[in-house]
């Protein structure tokens, strides 16, 4: 019987791409052979009271130049992702802590993983620092 391809899912806007989100895909590209990234669209954000400096299209194209990263899908809504984990036949779904607990409910589906966020650094630290230095 051939082996599948283990697959990896994650979520997020992320906006300002930066040394975080890279090293969380990294580690979560070891979970498995393909990553696959939903990404919040601008109306998913909108609805949930977020505004991205960086258009879909261009934290799109961010995303699928990152080696870790084989796919990118677009996140319209919460509900999405039990869909998503059939869709694409998904092993791993996994975010950084910040999110502990919340998508446990997913674990009847897959397994789940929350990992470390990298420490002093986040989209909303970066936008705050450059509004200082441009005062
Ligand atoms: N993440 C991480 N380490 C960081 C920042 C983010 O591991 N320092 C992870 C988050 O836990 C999430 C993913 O990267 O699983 C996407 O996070 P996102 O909310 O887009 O990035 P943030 O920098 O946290 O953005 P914001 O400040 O707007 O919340």
């Amino acid at each position: 019987m051939e082996s599948k391809d283990k697959v990896v899912l994650t979520y997020g806007t992320f906006d300002m791409f930066h040394v975080g989100h890279v090293r969380l895909l990294e580690r979560l590209s070891y979970f498995g052979d393909r990553l696959i990234v939903g990404l919040s669209t601008d109306d998913f954000n909108a609805r949930k009271g977020k505004k991205a400096v960086i258009s879909y299209e261009d934290r799109a194209s961010i995303l699928r130049s990152c080696r870790f990263v084989e796919e990118v899908v677009p996140e319209k809504c919460w509900s999405q992702k039990v869909l998503d984990i059939r869709r694409f036949n998904v092993d791993v779904f996994g975010m950084g802590d910040d999110w502990q607990g919340e998508f446990d409910s997913l674990k009847s589906l897959c397994q789940v993983v929350y990992l470390p966020r990298t420490i002093d650094v986040s989209t909303t630290e970066i936008r705050a620092n450059v509004l200082r230095h441009s005062a």
